[in-house]
């Protein structure tokens, strides 16, 4: 990652962060974009007390202006924008199909795909402005390969994460362009915590089912996120990577 510039949405907590921490002490520059202004600055600082070189932006993924001021704010900080990990998402508490309302709908397809579209779109401007290449990964889920329980728009959502996935990696493989999606089962990040605190008996119900009795570490989904944009991976684009310790496979 020597001299790369790696761009990280929702890099103000969880996987993000353990993300942007990663590709730092790989040697890239990291632009962490999230809307929590305190978690970003913490991320940013993490990496600045290691000796790395992090910059925050405070950004809504959902907004166009938004994402194309934020590929501009790190081109300008940086230089260039070599890799990006779409990674910003949210989940609601469950429910069942027909008590979906339209504006939880709406807001999750907006937070956890029309981001990916949008950042996407502008990352992709950007690289095949620079014309060298780069590697972009988008955050699915395991959702996208068995529906998680009471979340009918969060599943569709990430299903549509891994045909964004698979569309521009055949678009752009001619251009050096490499575009892949990771699937993390269930990772014990601040998103999960507040399901394990609302419905303790389930979630331990689920923790027990899981390979080794435990969840997953952010770190473990960092690890592939940046394998995938490394030059180690050259040969890897279009793919959806399960990294879920073998829960898929029960
Ligand atoms: N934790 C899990 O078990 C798990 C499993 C599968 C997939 N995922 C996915 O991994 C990704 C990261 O999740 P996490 O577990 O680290 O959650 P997290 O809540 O710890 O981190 C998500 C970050 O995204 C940011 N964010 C949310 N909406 C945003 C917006 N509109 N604009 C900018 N930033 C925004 C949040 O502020 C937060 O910092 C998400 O896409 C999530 O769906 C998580």
């Amino acid at each position: 990652m020597n001299g790369k510039v790696a761009l990280v949405t929702g890099g103000g907590s969880g996987i993000g962060r353990a993300a942007a921490v990663l590709f730092a002490r790989k040697g890239a520059k990291v632009a962490i974009a999230d809307r929590n202004a305190q978690g970003g600055a913490q991320t940013a600082a993490m990496i600045d007390g290691e000796g790395g070189e992090g910059r925050f932006f405070a950004v809504d993924v959902t907004s166009e202006a938004q994402v194309e001021g934020l590929v501009a704010s790190t081109v300008s900080a940086f230089g260039s924008l070599d890799c990006a990990f779409n990674n910003a998402g949210i989940t609601h508490p469950s429910r069942l199909f027909h008590e979906l309302t339209l504006d939880q709908w709406n807001e999750m397809i907006a937070v956890n795909l029309t981001s990916v579209f949008l950042c996407m779109k502008h990352e992709i401007a950007q690289m095949l402005a620079q014309g060298r290449g780069g590697a972009i990964v988008n955050t699915a889920s395991g959702a996208a390969i068995v529906p998680a329980p009471g979340q009918p728009h969060y599943t569709a959502a990430k299903r549509g994460v891994v045909g964004l996935t698979t569309y521009a990696a055949d678009e752009l493989n001619n251009q050096g362009i490499r575009v892949n999606a990771i699937c993390p089962g269930m990772i014990d990040t601040p998103m999960v915590a507040s399901w394990r605190e609302s419905s303790p008996e389930m979630a331990e119900a689920v923790i027990a089912h899981m390979p080794g009795q435990r969840m997953g570490l952010p770190e473990e989904v960092a690890e592939a996120a940046v394998w995938l944009c490394s030059d180690e991976a050259r040969w890897v684009s279009g793919d959806t990577m399960v990294v879920d310790g073998g829960m898929v496979c029960r």
